[in-house]
């Protein structure tokens, strides 16, 4: 294929990308930031998805990795990997999305294709991104350009599901663009890919796929806040049910993240702009956004029992990042366990090595600790290899402490309490 694929955001996502495309076709990686581009050509990559031996592999070969935006004009092949958040009434920011697609009609030329990988609701990219590569080029959609939407699935921190190992939704503005889209990714997805009608049906196959893993999370979290007022365990209800053929076995935890716990807001404003408020989708987030003082507050029972004074107490929590063994921190929920743990006058640290301290005061205005001490409380919050390797007995109190685990990664001896 002659293709020439530029591929705007640097991220999580379009690094990858951009290194497994370099290997088939003639690559631009472009994005705004240059000090990430700076920090890639050195061959270091803070996201920790591409390391520096592949990407020196992909940078000899056909990747080039700019902040030049006129490098674009060389290109026929437009992918945006840019970010999608929510603002702070979470509703869709399509801030990134639409300057990116200003900037690609900028180069635009009769016969190119623009592809959009960043997550977005069923309809954005023909309704809110094709106006603005029309104005902005000057040439008419599905005449003199065509669009595309391959919805990203990537899992960071999992090295066995990979790009290249996860089969690639594709779609197109026409059946002949829609093919040229799935031939694209057929070079280098070794899963294949599912080629769909429209564009519309691939937007909406990536919101569903983490609208439904919210939801089937939220109902586990709903499990346990209602076995804890049971007093039963809630992981050893799931063990006895998922002896069932078709029980669906998902644990209780924090929903953070940029995806699960923001994807949904994409469907929930599409919905209720055709006039229909979804329900379920809705209680699902209620339920996951609220989960961090709900373990604040097992911990604090759980310190009254063993009559620690709560007043003036330490905790340590031990992990940042949204998810394990990942340096992600966006929209992470443990500063909610931070928070709701200070104003019981607790005096808490955060301890998380994966994480880049300068992000996290950025973010959340909280300096983590460097080398932790020994607490009243500690809570395995997020399960890295390396507090799971290491243990916890180091950091207990020599008069007592509380250990909860919210996801259920100690051996059960050791712990208090867990979700
Ligand atoms: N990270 C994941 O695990 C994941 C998985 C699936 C889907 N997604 C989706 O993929 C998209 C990208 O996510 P990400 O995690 O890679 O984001 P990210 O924040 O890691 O990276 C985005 C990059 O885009 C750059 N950028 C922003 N505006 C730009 C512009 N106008 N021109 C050029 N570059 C620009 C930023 O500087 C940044 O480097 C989002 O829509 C996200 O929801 C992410």
């Amino acid at each position: 294929m002659n293709d020439k694929i530029a591929i705007l955001g640097l991220g999580y996502v379009g690094l990858p990308l951009a290194t497994e495309f370099a290997k088939k076709f003639k690559v631009l990686g472009y994005d705004c930031d240059s000090k990430r581009v700076n920090e890639l050509n050195l061959l270091v990559d803070k996201t920790k998805q591409v390391d520096s031996s592949k990407l020196k592999n992909a940078l000899k070969n056909k990747l080039v990795l700019s902040s030049s935006e006129d490098m674009l004009k060389d290109f026929n092949v437009y992918i945006s990997t840019v970010p999608t958040p929510v603002d702070s009434k979470k509703k869709p920011d399509l801030t990134y999305l639409i300057s990116v697609s200003k900037t690609i009609g900028k180069y635009l030329k009769k016969g190119d294709l623009v592809i959009y990988e960043s997550t977005v609701f069923p309809g954005c990219t023909e309704e809110e991104c094709v106006p603005v590569l029309e104005k902005s080029s000057g040439l008419t959609f599905n005449k003199d350009f065509f669009c595309g939407y391959s919805p990203e699935r990537i899992n960071p921190g999992d090295q066995v599901n990979t790009l290249v190992s996860i089969k690639k939704v594709t779609s197109g503005s026409t059946p002949e663009t829609a093919n040229h889209v799935d031939a694209i990714y057929e070079e280098i997805i070794k899963a294949g890919t599912h080629k769909v009608s429209s564009i519309k049906v691939a937007e909406a196959s990536k919101s569903i796929e983490n609208a439904q893993r919210d939801l089937n999370i939220s109902f586990i979290n709903e499990l346990a806040i209602i076995f804890d007022h049971i007093g039963i365990d809630t992981n050893e209800v799931i063990e006895a049910a998922a002896t069932k053929w078709n029980f669906l076995k998902f644990k209780p935890g924090l929903v953070g993240g940029h995806c699960i716990s923001v994807d949904p807001y994409f469907l929930i404003h599409k919905a209720k702009s055709l006039g229909y408020s979804p329900e379920v989708i809705l209680a699902g987030r209620n339920v996951n956004d609220n989960m961090g003082k709900f373990i604040a507050s097992k911990i604090i029972n759980l310190m009254k029992n063993k009559s620690i004074i709560v007043k003036g107490s330490t905790a340590i929590i031990l992990g940042i990042t949204y998810k394990e063994n990942c340096n992600d921190i966006r929209n992470s929920k443990v500063p909610d366990i931070y928070h709701a743990l200070k104003r019981y006058g607790i005096e808490v640290d955060i301890y998380d090595p994966l994480a880049d301290k300068n992000d996290v005061q950025k973010n959340y205005g909280i300096n983590l600790k460097f080398k932790p001490n020994t607490y009243q409380s500690i809570i395995l919050a997020v399960p890295h290899n390396i507090f799971l390797e290491r243990g916890i007995r180091h950091l207990r109190h020599p008069e007592g402490s509380v250990v909860y685990d919210v996801k259920s990664a100690l051996d059960l001896k050791e712990v208090d309490g867990r979700l």
